[in-house]
Parts: structure tokens; sequence; C-alpha cells
């Protein structure tokens, strides 16, 4: 079925839904002396690499977690998700949610944006506000009950 709100006339007059897109939202522990210059080298890398490789997304950092929703095709989120496995600058990664629909992004405008923990909550509650997708809205309610539960994050930054 296709919601309004994301159908679009295809070239034969007909609709067309969104193309799929893969959805990996995980959080992990940053290693120790992680501050926020090494957060910067790694949105400057994010930014070099995630435009080319068709991935958006929101990078959360406080309290020595990180927590990072990654958008965009499987083959390009499975890659990156291959790198982040190795990479030393955090561990105990734990996959929280992974999907793949035909849908709208959520953070069509950010290559990797950085927010802080105390602001996750405002980013979800805007980013829940202007959905359409009846998907997009189920998982961004989802994730602000996992952070009032205190599941993700701790409120802090
Ligand atoms: C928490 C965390 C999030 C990261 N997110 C991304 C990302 O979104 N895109 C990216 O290319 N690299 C990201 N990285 C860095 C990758 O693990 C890897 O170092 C980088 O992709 C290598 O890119 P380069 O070869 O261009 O230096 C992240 C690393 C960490 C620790």
């Amino acid at each position: 079925m296709t919601v309004a709100g994301h159908a679009k006339d295809d070239e034969l007059g007909g609709f067309s839904e969104p193309p799929p897109l893969y959805n990996l939202v995980y959080c992990s522990r940053a290693a120790p002396g992680v501050d926020d210059a090494v957060v910067a080298r790694i949105l400057a890398a994010s930014r070099r690499n995630n435009p080319r490789q068709g991935i958006t997304g929101l990078l959360v950092f406080g309290s020595g977690i990180f927590f990072q929703w990654l958008e965009g095709p499987r083959d390009s989120v499975t890659r990156l998700m291959g790198h982040l496995l190795r990479d030393a600058r955090h561990d105990t990664i734990v996959r929280l949610s992974e999907n793949e629909e035909p849908r709208d992004r959520v953070f069509p405008d950010w290559d990797m944006e950085l927010v802080g923990g105390a602001d996750i909550r405002a980013v979800l509650t805007d980013a829940l506000d202007e959905a359409e997708d009846e998907q997009n809205i189920a998982a961004l309610r989802r994730l602000l009950e996992q952070l009032d539960t205190r599941q993700i994050g701790n409120g802090a930054a």
C-alpha cells in the first residue's frame, strides 16, 4: 500500500514507492581516551565517505556512549558496519534495530550529524513531528521509549 505523503508521480502517471532503505541503529561504548577531538575526526571521515555511499544519519556522543542511526543502501551500510566492528575507538556494539523497507529517510540532509546526549530527545521528537512514513513513526516512537526507559543513553551529555 502506498501511504499518502510519499507517493510520487512516476513517468507513467502512476505512483511509485520510495526505494528500499536499509536502517541500522546501534549503540556502543567509547574506548578510554575518546574525547571531542577524536569524535571530530570520526565526523570528518563520515562526511568524506558517507555522501558517496548514499549514507545519512545521526551520531550521538554523551557520557562515553555512542549511538548511531545509519540509513542508506544495504550494501553501503553493511560495508560501513564491517569497518565499525573493527574500529578500536569503541567496543560493546549493540544492534538496537535493523530493517529494510521502501521508505523515506528520516535524516535526508545529514551526512552524519553529531548530537549531544542531552539533545537527542529533542532531535527524535522533531523527527517524529515531521515523519509521515508509518514505519518511521513507529521506529521513532520505539527509540523514544527506549530512551525514556534508559535502554539507550542516559540522558546526560
Ligand atoms: C562511533 C563511530 C561512528 C563512525 N561512523 C562512521 C560513518 O558514519 N562513516 C564513516 O565513513 N566512518 C565512520 N566511522 C569511522 C570508521 O570506523 C572508519 O574509521 C572510517 O570509515 C575509515 O575511513 P577512511 O578510510 O576514509 O579514514 C565511525 C567510527 C566510530 C567509532
